[in-house]
């Protein structure tokens, strides 16, 4: 006995760095798809485009007159601003959710709206607000910035501690060192975030005069264009800015120009050589979304995967695939970049052990590029299968092909040789008889077909929702009963849940047959949306 497991132990260790690499894999999936795509989407109805909200960059009068890129770089750095470094606490840990009624976060309040809703047990709020400075960076022209997950979600409250215009050198001095910048960092980290958005008469009415025709955003701007780039340098040196914060009346007021003079200029000379500025920002942000609590450790970075196999999972009662009557195994594939020639193709075998193979053709390819992956010099292209799939012979695995068109071979991708296990068709999810209707009620309904003739009492399921108070996920208790309008298919009963009101991003849902227990773990992405969630 002891010299088995410890002979498991061994060959675990050792297997260990390729299993990572194989599917499926959420800590390293999820991650990758939220910062490189910006976006989840199931063509069944869910999508939920962060990235979107950026607009490109362009200025946004509903939002104040800003860039939704200017305000969520500095909901970042304020997040970030209460970090210290002497006793290893505070940082981007979230905390800022529960600040925003404070004085020093004036004007953030409606940015929050923005990062609700996209964490999940992979990725937290905190690594949500990081993501957006990436994007928000990307988008407006600048570097890119690596990504690192694994950010705690504190889930309550910080000390206060962001800086404000009207106090003198020596105390941003002190409040950066604290934050864990010295002088020069903290000249090219402000300089990094005044390159975009700028003050607003709403929210600092001493500083940004009031403006006769109210019905245009009283923004006074940082810098010349709302792109990211070292005009905030140049037009400081030529003494030409515009930023207030250098050249408003009140000296007291004066803190860019407190902060950008304090070295003689120096590192804004740096700053202003087209080039160092990117570089200097790339490396400057990126410290500050990896600024944490000593005690968290954060992965490594995230790297684009050139092939990719997305979130699967069998349906059943699965319109989409008009196999109501069937079972469909709805999956997808993305990979690098377009090529109209492409023929990929999905193939998988049955449960009943043979050597017949099955094959679908995609029903839809969609465009997975983004701000990021475009800057990598890549337009991901994601080919979408629903699969109709008999009932009793079910799928036990699949894999892919991939023919460029060129006269080679196809490529195979079937995960290191292994193929894309389907763990157990006990409980499905309907995917088409299940919603969420987060805009209006925040409430979500699961309808799941459970194999043979389970009781209720032996299925239950959990709804996770990773953005619950003091930093712990919620976890809510869902119940299921016997749905007897929806007729039984091949074997298969539907259990409705009860009502889950909460935004949760996922849900494990058990049954028990002949004792054993089968757990999925469904994503809400995989549902329908009941009414618009972007
Ligand atoms: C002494 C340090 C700093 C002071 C006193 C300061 C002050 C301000 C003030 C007064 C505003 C106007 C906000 C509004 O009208 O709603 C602002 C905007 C902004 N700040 Fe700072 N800031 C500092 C450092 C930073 C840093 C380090 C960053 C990021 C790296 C940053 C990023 C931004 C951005 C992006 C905006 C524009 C927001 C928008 O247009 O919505 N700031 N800052
Ligand atoms: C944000 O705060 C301002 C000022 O306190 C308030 O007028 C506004 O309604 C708040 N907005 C949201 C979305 O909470
Ligand atoms: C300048 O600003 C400071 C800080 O807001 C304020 O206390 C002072 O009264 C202002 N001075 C003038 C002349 O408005
Ligand atoms: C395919 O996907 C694109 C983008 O997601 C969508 O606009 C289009 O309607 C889809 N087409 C079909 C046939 O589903
Ligand atoms: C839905 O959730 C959002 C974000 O958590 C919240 O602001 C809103 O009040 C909720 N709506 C309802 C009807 O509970
Ligand atoms: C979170 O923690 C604070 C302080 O520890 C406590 O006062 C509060 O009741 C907690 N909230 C929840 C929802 O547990």
């Amino acid at each position: 006995m002891i010299k088995q497991s410890l002979y498991g132990i061994v060959i675990l260790a050792l297997a260990y760095p390729a299993l990572s690499a194989k599917w499926p894999n959420h800590e390293r999936d999820e991650p990758e798809n939220f910062v490189y795509e910006g976006r989840r989407e199931h063509p069944g109805g869910f999508i939920k485009d962060f990235y979107g909200l950026l607009a490109n960059c362009v200025p946004d009068a509903n939002a104040g007159g800003s860039s939704i890129a200017a305000q969520w770089v500095r909901f970042a750095y304020h997040d970030m601003s209460t970090h210290n470094i002497d006793e290893g606490i505070g940082g981007l840990d979230g905390s800022i959710r529960y600040e925003l009624d404070r004085d020093e976060n004036i004007g953030l309040n409606f940015t929050l709206r923005s990062f609700v809703g996209h964490a999940n047990r992979y990725l937290s709020f905190p690594d949500i607000i990081a993501v957006g400075v990436i994007g928000a960076i990307a988008t407006c022209g600048g570097p890119l910035i690596p990504f690192r997950s694994g950010r705690a979600f504190s889930g309550q409250a910080g000390p206060f501690g962001v800086p404000a215009p009207d106090q003198d050198l020596a105390d941003h001095l002190e409040i950066f060192r604290r934050q864990g910048f010295n002088q020069e960092e903290m000249i090219g980290l402000v300089a990094c975030g005044h390159t975009l958005g700028g003050v607003r008469n709403r929210d600092f009415p001493y500083l940004v005069p009031p403006n006769p025709d109210p019905s245009v955003p009283n923004i006074q701007n940082f810098a010349p264009t709302p792109k990211f780039d070292n005009g905030i340098a140049k037009e400081y040196l030529a003494q030409t800015t515009n930023d207030v914060l250098v050249i408003g009346v009140n000296e007291t007021t004066r803190s860019d120009l407190r902060i950008f003079s304090s070295d003689g200029n120096e590192m804004m000379e740096v700053l202003a050589h087209d080039g160092t500025f990117s570089n200097t920002c790339r490396h400057l942000l990126e410290r500050m979304i990896n600024t944490v609590p000593s005690g968290v450790a954060l992965s490594d970075v995230v790297e684009l995967l050139p092939v990719k196999v997305g979130p699967t999972f069998l349906g059943i009662a699965d319109g989409l695939a008009n196999a109501y009557d069937r079972l469909t195994l709805r999956t997808d594939i993305r990979l690098l970049d377009p090529n109209p020639n492409r023929i990929v193709t999905l193939y998988w075998s049955d449960c009943f052990g043979g050597d017949t193979i099955y094959a679908a053709q995609p029903y839809n390819i969609s465009d997975a590029s983004s701000a990021i992956t475009k800057a990598l010099g890549h337009s991901p292209v994601r080919y979408w299968f629903a699969a109709p799939v008999d009932i009793p012979a079910s799928v036990s695995k699949f894999w892919f092909s991939v023919d460029e068109g060129n006269g080679e071979p196809p490529t195979i991708c079937d995960n290191d040789g292994e193929g894309h296990v389907i763990k157990q068709d006990e409980v499905l999810l309907a995917p088409t008889l299940s919603w969420v209707d987060s805009e209006s009620s925040n409430t979500t309904q699961i309808v799941i077909g459970v194999k043979g003739d389970s009781t209720s009492s032996q299925i239950y399921g959990k709804a996770h929702d990773p953005e619950g108070d003091n930093g712990s996920a919620l976890e809510i208790d869902i119940s299921f009963t016997l749905d007897e309008s929806i007729q039984s298919v091949g074997g298969y009963s539907f259990y409705r849940s009860s009502t889950i009101s909460s935004l949760s991003f996922s849900f494990d849902i058990s049954t028990v047959v002949d004792g054993r227990t089968y757990t999925e773990e469904f994503l809400r992405s995989f549902f329908i949306t009941k009414s618009s969630d972007s």
